[in-house]
């Protein structure tokens, strides 16, 4: 499931925003004008920023000729694009098959409470990201869920809490550290 679009991609600086374009720009070099681009450009944009910024589809538009609402309309109706930066700590829960046999919808659940938000959103302190993502290739440990590519293996919905204090403390440790310096 996706979010509606915010704003914070806007909030993007001056530098950055100037090879964001470049790069759009290239990218409409490369796939033509055509609207039948604009899926791949959307993805290939992703790819690059982790998300879909509002300046970045406002960017696609204009270059393709295309009102932004249209643009976001078009992307919000596709599950693989996200309008929100990714989070300290990105959550993949697999929903592949095996995964879904032994009980993910349940985890799906689990995590969407104790994060307090959706698949395809980022949590509010920006920590963790949660994203639904098909087979992670280790079916024999199924369910699984990965933390930046960390894979915790044959989750309950009981360990979620645990296995997300684990990552909360580092992230702690970490800013303590950082204030310290
Ligand atoms: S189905 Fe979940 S890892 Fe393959």
């Amino acid at each position: 499931m996706t979010g509606q679009p915010t704003s914070e991609g806007a909030s993007e600086q001056v530098g950055q925003s100037l090879s964001l374009d470049e790069r759009i720009d290239g990218l409409i070099a490369r796939f033509g004008r055509d609207r039948s681009a604009l899926i791949p450009i959307l993805q290939e944009v992703q790819d690059a920023q982790g998300y879909l910024s509002r300046q970045s589809v406002i960017r696609v538009a204009e270059r393709l000729g295309l009102p932004a609402s249209k643009v976001f309309g078009v992307a919000t109706f596709y599950n693989q694009f996200r309008f929100q930066a990714p989070g300290k700590y990105k959550i993949q829960i697999c929903r592949g098959t095996a995964c879904h046999v032994r009980g993910s919808a349940a985890l799906v659940e689990a995590l969407k409470r104790e994060l307090g938000c959706d698949t395809g959103q980022t949590t509010k302190d920006g920590l963790f990201s949660l994203e639904v993502v098909a087979c992670l290739g280790v079916c024999g440990l199924a369910p699984v869920l990965a933390i930046n590519g960390e894979v915790h293996a044959a989750v309950t919905p009981t360990m979620v809490k645990q296995i997300l204090r684990k990552y909360r403390k580092a992230a702690a440790a970490e800013s303590q550290v950082a204030g310290r310096a």
